[in-house]
């Protein structure tokens, strides 16, 4: 499915800029809908959760990260899950919790960085959803990461740089767009995500 309204030009930004010269002058404002869910995927702290939430805010979007979705279901920390039941444990949850995502209502949607390791899950990623890689290196995602206690498979820099490589081929595989966020704001990190997004038909503008 792709936009049948306007395209996605005038945000209510724009259209309020000129305050009280418009007094009188119609209001248009846009809500915006998404024609597919927006998956982002990558490495554990690559800006999936910040990037998804700063465009929900932006666009006024469902964002839901998947991680956070899993612990409110389970009632238990991601740790814990990882400590209880190990990490397949964990994985059949995420499976059953992106199968669930992916026939909803279209959201913006922060997967966990291990989302594209089981092949079902690709094909849910694929066939679905529309995929944001947001790529990073094992290094710059550890500055950015404050508590590796929430993070049972972030233990040190070395094992992140290999875990990191091993799984670039099956994020390159999943994703329709691959955004490089090295030395990039979280804000530009979103209006680049936000450009692809109009262009690819996926985000669209209604006019009320
Ligand atoms: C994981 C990433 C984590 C979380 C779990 C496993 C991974 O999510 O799902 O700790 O395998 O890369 P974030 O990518 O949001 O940190």
């Amino acid at each position: 499915m792709t936009c049948d309204a306007d395209s996605v030009s005038e945000t209510s930004e724009d259209q309020t800029a000129c305050g009280a010269v418009c007094l009188g002058t119609p209001r248009v404002t846009n809500t915006f809908r998404l024609t597919r869910p927006v998956f982002f995927v990558g490495f554990m702290g690559a800006g999936k959760t910040s990037v998804s939430r700063k465009l929900a805010r932006q666009l006024g979007l469902a964002a839901v990260d998947m991680d956070t979705f899993i612990e409110r279901q389970e009632e238990k920390k991601v740790s814990e899950i990882f400590e209880e039941q190990g990490e397949e444990g964990f994985r059949a949850i995420e499976t059953q919790v992106l199968a669930e995502l992916a026939s909803r209502e279209p959201a913006l949607i922060g997967c966990g960085g291990g989302v594209i390791l089981a092949e079902q899950n690709r094909e849910i990623l694929k066939r679905d959803g529309f995929v944001v890689f947001l790529k990073v290196t094992a290094v710059e995602a550890r500055g950015r990461i404050s508590d590796l206690s929430t993070r049972p498979l972030f233990n040190d820099v070395d094992e992140a740089i290999k875990r990191n490589q091993d799984r670039l081929p099956l994020y390159e595989e999943v994703a329709d767009i691959v955004i490089d966020t090295a030395g990039k704001s979280v804000g530009s990190i979103a209006y680049e995500v936000r450009s692809a997004l109009e262009k690819e038909g996926v985000l669209c503008a209604q006019r009320k």
